[in-house]
């Protein structure tokens, strides 16, 4: 069985997407841990409320690498095949993204490369766009710039506010995560430069 490995610093729907579906059986794996920099993340109270294996690795203070050296560690000591960012606000270091070449995952509410970093469903309706959406990502050393694996596309309504946006937006990422996880998992992709691409 896959192994997958859930960073997260908040509320951590889209954790608990991944976790509904991997208990339903549509994702082949199971969750080996779930791992927050922040204490109080409510998606590591909902973690330990599923009977997951939870760990708690402060950030503050730490160096960038230092802080990942450890959380590469955890990753390593439960043999996590995938790594998921779900709402995992921080940007990883290139120690950690080698750790795990072309095996980390990351969710953002754009379809990148528009609106990458924070507030992206504000910076969607500050720009005007009629389209907006989500993008299911591998991870590099850069802030949203790793290949894409999987998007949706959402419109943008004219009564639209950032929390209804946003909500229409989350509903899209919480299907296609568990997508993208999938076609990983399974194998059914390669990597020709930044393209993700079918097997034939
Ligand atoms: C999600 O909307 C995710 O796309 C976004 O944070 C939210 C986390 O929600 N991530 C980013 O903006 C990354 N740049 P969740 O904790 O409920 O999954």
């Amino acid at each position: 069985m896959k192994k997958l490995g859930i960073l997260l610093s908040g509320r951590g729907s889209n954790f608990e997407a991944i976790a509904r579906n991997v208990q339903a059986g549509k994702i082949p794996a199971e969750i080996a841990v779930v791992i927050s920099n922040k204490q109080d993340a409510i998606g590591l109270v909902r973690a330990r409320e599923l009977g997951l294996t939870t760990r708690f690795i402060p950030s503050k203070g730490k160096e960038r690498e230092a802080f990942d050296r450890e959380v590469v560690a955890v990753l390593k000591e439960f043999q996590v095949d995938l790594v998921c960012l779900a709402g995992f606000m921080r940007l990883l270091s290139p120690y950690f993204v080698w750790e795990f070449p072309n095996r980390i995952l990351n969710i953002h509410p754009a379809l990148l490369p528009a609106f990458p970093g924070e507030d992206a469903q504000r910076q969607a309706l500050e720009h005007g766009v009629k389209f907006t959406g989500c993008t299911v990502h591998l991870v590099n050393e850069g802030m949203d710039t790793g290949p894409i694996v999987c998007q949706a596309v959402v419109p943008v309504l004219d009564d639209d506010t950032e929390a209804t946006l946003a909500a229409r937006i989350l509903a899209e990422e919480h299907r296609i995560y568990s997508e993208a996880i999938c076609l990983l998992l399974e194998d059914k992709v390669r990597f020709e430069g930044r393209r993700v691409l079918w097997k034939a």
